[in-house]
């Protein structure tokens, strides 16, 4: 029996042409359920071509996909006009974080799902921040963000800050034992801030010890993903205790994190790699298009994970750890490795978005 085609739910892409909008619209080439038809950013970019607006800036290592390169850029702000031929839309902008909150705002309105990469609504307390293979239930909160709203489709979904994906996880996979207390230290991509080598030869044999707003984002963001739904919120948890310290690298992709843990009921190293090991979450229950088998793997060697090797298990979207062991100060110590814009960023948003179509909150409008 032929298999009826499904028409593809049209998306646009806000902040299409930054690092992050560059890879929303590589990601989503030969998409099977989404497909980029309009494409927003700055009045500086608004009228040309997509091609014409990017200019020497394409930052992806494949070329520009065919489809989107003649697609006429529009201004993020011309809401209505952006929103009316879509079904939904991906959000990259990079403005205030006031602004951002009340554009994201505007398009949810206009009954348009907003699935946003940015933090601006990260701690709205109705607006659901999701790893999809951790939290997918918090997905329930968006009835009660319409009802805020007054919308009947139009909703606002985050992901979370790309510096949590390579431990979160994996103090989820664990949280049976019950993890107390966690030390971690990222050592970050410098994709991260957008940049390139090119654009940032001062990171070239650099480290520089501060990135603004990472290590409150580190700590406090686990906990909103740990949390649960209590009436029109969601309550964070209010453990493990996370202290951090993150740190940007002369890396380009993927960032590194070490971290220390301790636990409430002690467990063994093997228990420990199991629950890592056979970790499944509803994207893989679902099977849905851009999940990753083996969401978390465990790698043996004592040189593992490393960024020229592991950054793009299952293609960005899985996260390698290693150098599972005890410790003299804490119960154990680890190293995660995760690709910050794939996993981190773009590719996490469009995961978040198939769930959330899967689950019906996205739909044709
Ligand atoms: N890079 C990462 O790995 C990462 C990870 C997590 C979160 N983020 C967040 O994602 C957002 C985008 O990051 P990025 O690295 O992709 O930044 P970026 O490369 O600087 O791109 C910024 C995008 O926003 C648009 N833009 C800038 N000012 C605007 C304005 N006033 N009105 C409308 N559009 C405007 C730009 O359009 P023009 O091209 O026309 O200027 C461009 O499309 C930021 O909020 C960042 O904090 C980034």
């Amino acid at each position: 029996m032929r298999k009826i085609m499904q028409e593809k739910l049209k998306v646009a892409v806000l902040g299409g042409t930054g690092m992050v909008g560059q890879r929303f619209v590589s990601l989503l080439d030969n998409h099977p359920w989404f497909e980029v038809t309009t494409i927003a950013a700055s009045p500086r970019s608004a009228g040309k071509t997509y091609a014409e607006a990017i200019g020497d800036r394409w930052k992806m290592t494949t070329p520009m996909p065919e489809a989107v390169k003649n697609i006429i850029v529009k201004d993020v702000s011309d809401v209505e006009n952006v929103a009316k031929d879509v079904d939904f839309c991906f959000s990259a902008v990079d403005m205030s974080k006031e602004e951002i909150k009340a554009i994201e705002e505007r398009y949810a309105k206009t009954e348009t799902p907003v699935v946003s990469n940015n933090s601006a609504h990260r701690w709205t307390p109705d607006v659901p921040m999701i790893i999809p293979e951790v939290n997918p239930e918090h997905a329930e909160i968006i009835e009660a963000q319409k009802k805020r709203l007054g919308t009947t489709n139009g909703f606002i979904a985050v992901k979370p800050n790309c510096s949590i994906q390579s431990y979160a996880p994996v103090l989820h996979a664990w949280r049976e034992f019950e993890p107390t207390k966690v030390l971690v230290s990222t050592y970050q991509a410098i994709s991260g801030a957008g940049k390139t080598f090119k654009d940032w030869p001062e990171m070239v044999g650099n480290v520089i010890p501060f990135i603004s707003g990472e290590e409150e984002k580190s700590e406090k963001e686990p906990l909103r993903i740990f949390g649960h739904i209590e009436g029109d919120h969601i309550e964070p948890a209010t453990s493990p205790l996370i202290t951090s310290q993150c740190i940007r690298v002369p890396v380009l992709n993927g960032h590194t994190a070490t971290v220390f843990v301790d636990f409430k009921k002690k467990p063994t190293k093997e228990e420990l790699i199991k629950l890592l090991v056979e970790y499944k979450g509803e994207p893989q229950r679902l099977e849905l298009p851009s999940a990753p088998k083996q969401f978390i793997q465990y790698l043996q060697d004592d040189n593992r994970p490393q960024v020229a090797l592991d950054v793009d298990f299952e293609r960005g979207f899985g996260i390698s750890i290693g150098r599972l062991r005890e410790d003299t100060m804490f119960d154990y110590k680890f190293v995660g490795l995760s690709h910050n814009t794939v996993r981190g960023a773009a590719g996490g948003a469009v995961l978040g978005a198939e769930l959330l179509k899967a689950k019906g909150y996205i739909h044709k409008k």
